[in-house]
C-alpha cells in the first residue's frame, strides 16, 4: 500500500540511515527513486557532514548555538549533521527541492530537538540577491557538491559574496566538492576556483584531517573566509 507524505508518495521514497558517532544519533534520510540532482545523497555531502563531526569531536562546543546555512542542500545530510551537533539551521535549494527537504527535516526533528538543535527549509536561488537570507546573519555557510553545471558558477559566486559580513562578522564557509573527471567539469571547476579566490581566502582541509573513513582523494574540501 503507498501513503502519501504531502504532495510525494512513500512508493517512489527509500530512506538511507547516516550515524553521528559522537551524539550516537541516526539520521533517516529520504531520497526519491526517480528525479533530478537533489534527490539523492551525494558523497561529498558525507563528506563535509562528517567533517563536522570531527571537529565536534576535539571541540564539542563548535556548533552549539552557531547559526549555519546550507546552500543547495539536496536531502539536507550536512544541514541536519550540523543542526543534530546543536546547530540553528537554515537550509536552502531551489523550490523544487523543498517537499522532500522538508519531510528529511521533520523525520529528524525529534533527534535535533534533543540535542538543543534548530532546523528550518527555506528557498533560495544562487544569484537571487533579493532573498531574506541575504539580510540574515550566519556564523557559517556549509555546500556539498554544488558545482556542476556552467550557468550556476557566476551565481553561485555572487550568492556567496553577497551574504551579510561585516567587519566583525564574517561567516567562515567550508565547502565540499567531488572532482569530476570530464574536460568541462574541469574547466567549470577552475573557472568557479578562480573566481572564488578573487574575493576570499581559501583553505584547502588536507585529507588526514578529515573524518578516516569518509575521504577521498576526488573530493576537495575548503575552508573560505571573505577578503575584506
Ligand atoms: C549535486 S546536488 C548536491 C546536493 C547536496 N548538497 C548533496 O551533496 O547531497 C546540487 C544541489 O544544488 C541545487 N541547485 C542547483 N542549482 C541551484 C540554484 N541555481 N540555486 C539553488 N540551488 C541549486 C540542486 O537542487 C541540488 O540540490
Amino acid at each position: 500500500m503507498s501513503h502519501r507524505r504531502g504532495s510525494l508518495s512513500s512508493n517512489d521514497l527509500f530512506s538511507r540511515e547516516i550515524d553521528i558517532e559522537i551524539c550516537l544519533k541516526t539520521l533517516k534520510i529520504y531520497q526519491k527513486l526517480e528525479g533530478d540532482v537533489n534527490c539523492v545523497v551525494w558523497d561529498a555531502s558525507l563528506v563535509l557532514a562528517k567533517y563536522l563531526e570531527t571537529i565536534c569531536q576535539e571541540k564539542p562546543d563548535f556548533l552549539s548555538g552557531t547559526r549555519v546555512l546550507e546552500l543547495g542542500s539536496g536531502l539536507g545530510v550536512v544541514g541536519l549533521t550540523a543542526a543534530t551537533l546543536g546547530a540553528q539551521v537554515t537550509l536552502t535549494d531551489l523550490p523544487e527541492a523543498l517537499p522532500l527537504l522538508r519531510l528529511n527535516i521533520s523525520e529528524n526533528k525529534q533527534k535535533i530537538g534533543s540535542m538543543g538543535g534548530y532546523a528550518i527549509a527555506e528557498v533560495l536561488e544562487w544569484g537571487d540577491n533579493n532573498s531574506d537570507i541575504h539580510k540574515q546573519e550566519f556564523d557559517m555557510v556549509v555546500l556539498a557538491d554544488c558545482v556542476y553545471y556552467e550557468d550556476a558558477v557566476e551565481p553561485l559566486i555572487q550568492t556567496l559574496q553577497n551574504l551579510n559580513y561585516t567587519i566583525l562578522k564574517k561567516p567562515t564557509i567550508y565547502l565540499t566538492q567531488e572532482m569530476r573527471d570530464t574536460e568541462v567539469q574541469k574547466r567549470l571547476w577552475n573557472d568557479f576556483y578562480e573566481k572564488l579566490t578573487d574575493n576570499f581566502h581559501v583553505q584547502k582541509i588536507p585529507e588526514d584531517e578529515q573524518h578516516m573513513n569518509y575521504r577521498s582523494p576526488d573530493i576537495v574540501l575548503l575552508k573560505i573566509n571573505r577578503k575584506l
